[in-house]
This record gives C-alpha cells, structure tokens and sequence, in this order.
C-alpha cells in the first residue's frame, strides 16, 4: 500500500510555483495577487480561505481577503465582485462556497469574469473544461489530476467509480478522467445518492474517487484486492477525547480500506492540501495571461 501524500506533493508543487515567482520578479514582472470573498463565518469555510491566504505568503503572491458579514446582501456582493473584476492588480479571485442561503450562488459565480476564476466555476470555464479547451480547471479535480501523475497511477483504460456528483468535485472529475489526457482515457462511472447497488459497483472499481460528503463512508467489504482510492471528504466528526472536541474524517474509512489499496490518500494530508496548491498554480496562469 502506497500513501499518496498530498502534503508532500503540495510542498513540491508550491516550492515549484515559489521558483516562478522568483524568476518573474528577477525579470521585472508582476507578482501574482489572489483575492478570495468569505462570507460569512462558517468554521470550515474560514479555515479554508485561511489556508489559501497563508499559501499565498508561501510562495511570494499577493493576497487580499475580503471578509464580509453573514448578513450581506447579493447585491453586495455581487459589487464586490464587480470590484475585483475591473482591480488590474488582481489575477485571480475566489468566492468561497457555501453562501448563505439568501444569496443565488448560481448568480454570483457568473458574475465573476472569466479570466479571473480561479476556481473555474463559471459556466464559460466549465464549458471549456468539458470541450478539453484550455482553462482553470476547477482546483480539487485538479489536484487530484496531479496527484495521480506524480505517483504515476495508472488511469488509461481503467474502470474509475466516482460517488458524488457535485459541480466542485465529482461531476468535473468525471468528465476530466474519461477524457484523453494524462491521468485520464479512463472508462468512468459517475454514481450518487439514487444509484442502486453502489457496492457491486465499487467492487469492480480499479480507482475510486469517494466525494460524495458522508464520514468513513467507503468501507473495505466495498473494495476490491488492489484499488486506488481519492478521498474528497473532509468532515468535522465529534470527538470528546480531541482537545478542539471534534477530528477530521474522510469519505474513506481508512483503516478498512487501506489494507486493500494499492495506493490510497488519507485524511487530513491528501487531496486539501492539493486542492490549494491547484488554486496557486491557476493564480499563476491567470498572471501569466495578462504578461
Ligand atoms: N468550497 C469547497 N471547496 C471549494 C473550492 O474549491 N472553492 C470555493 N470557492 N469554495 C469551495
């Protein structure tokens, strides 16, 4: 059993992405300048826009986050947004999901230009995604994408079983993996809530990509001898015997599965930490297109 470490690789990719930024402030170019829009004060939420700000710091970017009440209006917002779109020294910037629930996010994420979404949430981008044109590809997917290629997991001609169809991770990381790409050319099968037999369909699965939000979910009498296993989630689940009262639990019950996986992420140290140095490296690309 192999863990792919995605702190390490994180580590690799923003030590790769740091020697970048160097490079273009030798050559007098513009540092890179994330934005990222938090509303409201969702814990999970704000220790993720937290992390993107501090990886930013990392590697040399610029950061600017834009912390605004529970209570904003959408058409707050929606100026905010407005802001960033016409801020020449802003690359790239974020809205980061959940809203609350007063707010069409539907609505919002359109109102983000195009060559600014880092996150390739708008419609244009996810068009684009899906035609294998060149875009931001939304960040968790790839992430995963990169995982795969630095451990070289074999995708071409496999059966890949995503559980989860959500517009951030399993519905784009479906199309992704049945493209012909690296890390793709896979034969993919996109399951959720309503499918029926969800074990005899995971059972004949090489690769797994388990996104679908429910703690310790994927339990190893659902595995076959051999298969690689992604774990998207990341849930906080209550524990009395935790300082903070709560720890961090996949999708993936690691310890039924790991035992049959060929290669395996855990959690926490796999797919988050890749899904913020994927941010980076859009943030990186969307500077680079306005050079
Ligand atoms: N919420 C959960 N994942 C993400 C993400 O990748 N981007 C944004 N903006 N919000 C999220």
């Amino acid at each position: 059993m192999i863990i792919l470490d995605g702190k390490k690789t994180s580590n690799d990719l923003k030590e790769e992405i740091a020697a970048e930024v160097v490079k273009r402030k030798a050559e007098g170019k513009k540092t890179p300048h994330l934005a990222a829009i938090l509303v409201g004060t969702d814990g999970a939420s704000m220790t993720y826009v937290n992390s993107k700000v501090k990886a930013c710091e990392k590697v040399g970017f610029n950061s600017t986050l834009i912390d605004l009440p529970e209570e904003t209006t959408e058409e707050q917002l929606l100026h905010e947004i407005a802001e960033l779109n016409n801020d020449k020294d802003i690359d790239g910037f974020i809205v980061q999901l959940p809203l609350p629930n007063h707010i069409d996010e539907q609505k919002v994420l359109m109102a983000i230009d195009p060559d600014k979404d880092v996150d390739g949430f708008h419609p244009v981008n996810v068009g684009k995604m899906t035609l294998d044109l060149p875009t931001f590809l939304p960040a968790t997917p790839f992430g995963i994408l990169e995982l795969l290629k630095r451990y070289k997991v074999e995708t071409s001609g496999k059966n890949v079983v995503v559980i989860g169809r959500s517009h951030i991770v399993g519905r784009p990381m479906s199309i992704l993996m049945s493209q012909k790409r690296e890390a793709g050319d896979a034969t993919v099968t996109l399951t959720h809530s309503r499918t029926k037999n969800l074990s005899e369909i995971t059972q004949k699965a090489d690769i797994i990509v388990a996104a679908l939000g429910k703690a310790e979910f994927l339990t190893g009498d659902m595995v076959k001898e051999g298969v690689t296993v992604i774990d998207v989630g990341i849930t906080r689940v209550k524990d009395e015997t935790k300082k903070r009262g709560y720890r961090l639990a996949g999708d993936v019950d690691f310890d039924s599965v790991a035992p049959k996986s060929e290669f395996i992420t855990p959690v926490p140290g796999g797919v988050g930490p890749m899904t913020i140095a994927m941010l980076l490296k859009n943030t990186l690309l969307a500077c680079e297109k306005v050079d």
